[in-house]
């Protein structure tokens, strides 16, 4: 209790010392929507403290990338443009789509290339996100600060009475830290930063009027996680998590978010005044042992200054109503029909254990195989209901994550899954020392060939090995005929603007086309592309060309050549 008390009263000195600092207007990133999107990652800088600038990454400018909003049932389509001075990837992160789409560390997107994934939105309304995917350089492209939000739209949550107007009462927050070097570079030698960035602003505030505001919160940290409520301790209601809305707002004073997680909440800011303000309040002091940012050190490998203690996340200033504000609560949301344990029939079993210890060693792995990129750990039957038991009897706190599906917590042997937590979910906070359930259906894109990931989310673990991968397998299906793949031709050849491919059996389906110039440098990516259009080659330098197609059937490749002129 003493101890308690002496900790929250370092914390509210510190939040007294930051209110006096200046804060900077918080960034809103720019939308992008439609069925295109153009993405262009670059390295570039921001000036964050006088001095030199510090390099950063982003997706169409400097610091985190636009916000895409799609709609539920329209067709997306990507074009991912990698202008970095080094390979990357690029995933959607909670998004159901085919895996060879879904940018993991098997879609390797070199330097100069152009990756073009598409895909049907299925998911339900809700808030995702995309981030760079590189096997063992994660951590370092997302501390340059590459990623951004994904805000999926559907009639259901059109339908009801919540703030949706975009920046105004419906704002994205990606929480983050950073710590500079002495030359003002971003340095990982932690992974917790000293100072807090949302949405890649330093002691951000924000103007937000007197009325229901809706926040869309997500942990984009390294490795901190946040337990988080307002400066007031007021009540706040959770109305969303990472896959969709809740069956109904739940109402709570603080939210736990580990990285990947979101939550989307209502904030009742009608009963303050104009001119009042309130902070959003990380309330990280004295958590239990293995969340991560519980470390006392506020220097050393795992030091920080926002180490186990109570700090401001962003102040917000509140101003007048807008016209159409919503000024009420909806009692209920959406009818959700979860998934529960008995309609599972499968069993999977995960434990986290210990990786390779001694120097360049690795800290995790799940049962004692460290990630490789060509072992696929799990075979799962389309269409197949499955269990998944994560056992941590390990020495830290993790937040598990699974590509393709969303879940149904279903069980915690610490106590019971939160309300909070009830809804759709495709990341969780793993405690020491605990055992989690929950069940997802795997259905619809069976690839025997391409991998989806299931990892820990904290960037160093994810990086060091604590990742496995399965495929969505068509178990049913006739075993393919091991014929010899079609032919195809390219035309025109030579080429100005556009090439077209001719196969000479139509029923042929293309599974992959990759272009690469002659001296091997990879142009394009075009997962199952669609031929129909043709494809742009009016940017090529004249010169020879090569492109291999992958045969859908064979998964055989076929190399033809081609000249542009
Ligand atoms: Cu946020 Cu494997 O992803
Ligand atoms: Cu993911
Ligand atoms: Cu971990």
């Amino acid at each position: 209790m003493m101890i308690k008390s002496f900790l929250t009263g370092i914390s509210l000195c510190f939040m007294a010392g930051s209110t006096q600092a200046q804060y900077n207007t918080l960034h809103i990133p720019d939308t992008l929507s439609g069925t295109t999107f153009n993405l262009n990652m670059r390295d570039t800088f921001v000036q964050y403290r006088p001095g030199n600038q510090t390099i950063t990454a982003g997706i169409n400018g400097t610091f985190w990338g636009p916000t895409l909003i799609f709609n539920q049932g329209d067709s997306v389509h990507m074009n991912v443009h990698n202008y970095l001075n080094d390979t990357t990837t690029l995933h959607w992160h909670g998004m159901h789509l085919p895996a060879v789409m879904d940018g993991g560390p098997h879609q390797t997107i070199p330097t100069g290339t152009v990756w073009q994934p598409y895909w049907k939105v299925t998911n339900n309304a809700s808030t995702f996100w995309y981030h760079p995917h590189l096997h063992m350089k994660t951590e370092m492209q997302l501390l340059q600060g590459i990623g951004g939000f994904i805000i999926v739209r559907d009639p259901a949550e059109a339908a009801l009475a919540l703030p949706r107007t975009y920046g105004v009462d419906d704002i994205p927050l990606a929480l983050t830290s950073r710590s500079f070097d002495a030359s003002n570079a971003f340095t990982n030698t932690s992974p917790y930063g000293d100072y807090m960035l949302v949405n890649g602003t330093m002691n951000p505030q924000v103007n937000l009027p007197k009325q229901y505001v809706r926040l869309r919160i997500l942990n984009v940290e390294l490795e901190r996680g946040y337990n988080l409520g307002f400066s007031d301790n007021r009540t706040f209601w959770v109305i969303g998590n990472d896959g969709g809305l809740l069956d109904a707002p739940v109402p709570v004073t603080r939210v736990k978010l580990l990285i990947g997680e979101r939550a989307e909440i209502l904030v009742n800011l009608g009963t303050s005044a104009v001119g009042d303000t309130l902070n959003l309040v990380a309330y990280n002091a004295g958590q239990e042992f293995g969340f991560p940012g519980s470390e006392p050190n506020a220097t050393g490998p795992f030091g920080s200054l926002l180490n186990n203690i109570n700090f401001t996340v962003m102040h917000m200033n509140v101003t007048a109503a807008t016209t159409g504000a919503i000024t009420s609560l909806p009692t209920s949301l959406v009818s959700n029909t979860y998934l529960t344990a008995a309609d599972a029939t499968v069993l999977d079993t995960i434990k986290v254990t210990q990786g390779t210890p001694g120097p360049g060693g690795l800290p995790f792995s799940f049962d004692n195989t460290p990630f490789v990129l060509s072992y696929i750990n799990k075979d799962l039957g389309l269409n197949s209901v499955h269990e998944w038991t994560v056992t941590n009897n390990n020495v830290f706190g993790h937040s598990f994550h699974i590509h393709d599906i969303q879940f149904k917590l279903i069980s915690r042997s610490s106590g019971p899954v939160a309300s909070y937590e009830s809804g759709w979910k495709d990341t969780y906070y793993l405690h020491v020392n605990e055992t989690v359930s929950f069940v997802a259906k795997f259905t619809d894109y069976a690839d025997p060939i391409h991998p989806f990931m299931y990892h820990c989310h904290i960037a160093p673990h994810e990086d060091g090995g604590m990742m496995g991968q399965f495929v969505v397998d068509d178990q049913t299906s006739v075993a393919q005929i091991q014929k010899e793949p079609s032919d195809f031709t390219i035309y025109p050849n030579p080429a100005n603007t556009r090439i077209y491919v001719a196969l000479s059996d139509p029923a042929m389906q293309v599974y992959y086309i990759t272009i690469t110039n002659s001296i091997g440098r990879t142009m394009y990516m075009l997962p199952r592309p669609q031929l129909a259009g043709g494809i742009d080659v009016s940017y090529f330098a004249p010169g020879t060309y090569f492109m291999q197609l992958t045969d859908d059937a064979t998964k055989k490749v076929i190399t033809k050549k081609f000249v542009k002129e």
